[in-house]
């Protein structure tokens, strides 16, 4: 089974799309992605040292100006102004020491130092009141700053303060903006993609419903970019091509057909003349046969180049109704035919072409199986499944394929009482492949039988 049959893929979800929008926008987004963190990286970077820079400064002015107060207060009140001070500079620590304090701390990096050094000393300060020195270290655990100022009495004044810079990603809008710049950019991504992909699938529509109805499927529109209107005018091309192919094929049929009745029925009277009885008669039947080959190939003409018009059918009524009518005209009536399967199912189809296909399966499944035993399945996978099922010899494997040729009969049935002329199976799977769909033969398990199936999309 090469075409649109069982087994086409249904949507479920793999972490690699198969869709090439989704493949298309997956590698886009990563992409994005990864340049947005890499971007992300850099700024949180920067800002880092520069929330750093602004938690240095604030530190020592905020040292220098306990220090100013301090060191403004007489030599003998210096020790309550900086009781009084460490009150309202918590968490800060204020101590007043003959040396600095050394003890657990570290020398803090020049830049660090230099910042802290800049901020003092453009802190306006009387002229009497600046230290003579300063030192500027830090801690650990939790992070601190210690800056120390020799006082003009000698005396050294330490100011611990807590080192928290404000970390980058707490700064306002910081995350704000990279959610929104993310967000805006997957979606112009996701747009972009299916705009460029939507001819794609225009194209497979147009591909598809010219398969399921060469007549009357719309051309596609010469349009839009270059790309998109050159595939477009190439498969309009295309649909034209397999038209009219397909309609010079129909006038070949019909007008042979046509033109080889003439000369039968000519053949037909010149017979009645013959004197031998005998071979009047073998004559007479070649003819008959001839004449009912030139009449179904005209049938068969004349199907295809009816365009019926597609229209919303019930399957399970239309199948009824082919089996009453094989079983009246059957020898063995009602009790060699039988139904199962859904009251109801509603399918747009041509319900004449598709009845008579239909009707040609059931025949022959009387014809040469004694029998026809319909199923109509649930659809699945988009397809309605039909089974005719009879209880004769089958057909051999190798013939499967080939009765769906025209005219092409097996030579055991080549005999008068099942009357066809081998055209049945040609018509029936013309018709529903001009459906979509398609006709499968299958040979019951030891010989009991054939199975023909019917596939037709929903
Ligand atoms: N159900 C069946 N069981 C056995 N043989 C079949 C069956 N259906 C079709 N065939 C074989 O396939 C041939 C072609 O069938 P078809 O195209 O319908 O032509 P026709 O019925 O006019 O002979 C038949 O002649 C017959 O030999
Ligand atoms: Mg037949």
């Amino acid at each position: 089974m090469t075409r649109a049959g069982p087994g086409r893929s249904v949507w479920r979800w793999r972490p690699w799309p198969t869709s090439l929008a989704g493949r298309t926008a997956l590698t886009l987004l990563i992409g994005f992605a990864l340049v947005q963190a890499i971007g992300l990286g850099i700024h949180t970077y920067n800002q880092r040292i520069l929330n750093n820079i602004e938690a240095q400064r604030e530190v020592a002015t905020r040292s220098a100006l306990i220090y100013r107060r301090i060191a403004q207060a007489a030599p003998e009140d210096q020790r309550a102004v900086l009781r009084a001070e460490q009150k309202t500079a918590w968490p800060r620590r204020l101590l007043l020491t003959p040396e600095p304090p050394f003890r657990n701390s570290f020398a803090l990096p020049l830049p660090a130092r230099q910042i802290l050094r800049a901020s003092i000393i453009a802190f306006p300060m009387a002229k009497d009141i600046r230290p003579h020195g300063m030192t500027l270290r830090g801690a650990i655990n939790p992070p601190r700053v210690m800056i120390s100022f020799h006082m003009r009495d000698g005396l050294w004044l330490t100011v611990i303060s807590p080192f928290r810079p404000t970390p980058p990603w707490r700064t306002p809008g910081f995350a704000t903006a990279f959610i929104i710049m993310f967000m805006l950019g997957a979606a112009m991504i996701i747009w972009a993609v299916l705009r460029l992909t939507a001819p794609v699938r225009t194209l497979a529509a147009a591909a598809e419903q010219l398969g399921r109805d060469i007549g009357n499927a719309p051309s596609l529109p010469e349009s839009g970019p270059s790309e998109i209107a050159t595939a477009a005018i190439a498969f309009n091309t295309m649909a034209a091509r397999i038209r009219r192919f397909v309609e010079d094929r129909t006038f070949l049929l019909t007008a042979i057909g046509h033109d080889l009745r003439t000369p039968i029925t000519r053949l037909k009277l010149r017979v009645e003349f013959l004197d031998d009885e005998a071979m009047r008669d073998k004559f007479m039947a070649d003819l008959d046969e001839l004449e009912a080959m030139v009449a179904s190939t005209l049938a068969f003409g004349r199907d295809i180049a009816a365009s019926e018009a597609m229209v919303p059918v019930d399957i399970a009524t239309l199948l009824r109704t082919a089996l009453d009518e094989a079983a009246d005209v059957a020898a063995e009536g009602a009790a060699c035919v039988s139904f199962s399967g859904p009251d109801h199912l509603t399918l747009r189809v041509r319900p004449l072409s598709l009845k008579r296909a239909l009707a040609n399966l059931i025949a022959n499944a009387i014809n040469y199986g004694g029998a026809a035993r319909v199923r109509l399945h649930q659809p699945q996978r988009d397809m309605v499944r039909i089974d005719i099922e009879d209880d004769g010899p089958g057909i051999p494997a190798a013939e499967l394929e080939r009765v769906f040729e025209p005219f092409r009969r097996i030579e055991t049935s080549r005999n008068r009482r099942t009357g066809g002329t081998g055209l049945g199976l040609a018509i029936a799977r013309n018709a529903v492949r001009a459906h979509g769909g398609d006709i499968t033969l299958a040979n019951r398990p030891g010989g009991a039988g054939l199975i023909a199936s019917v596939f037709l999309p929903v």
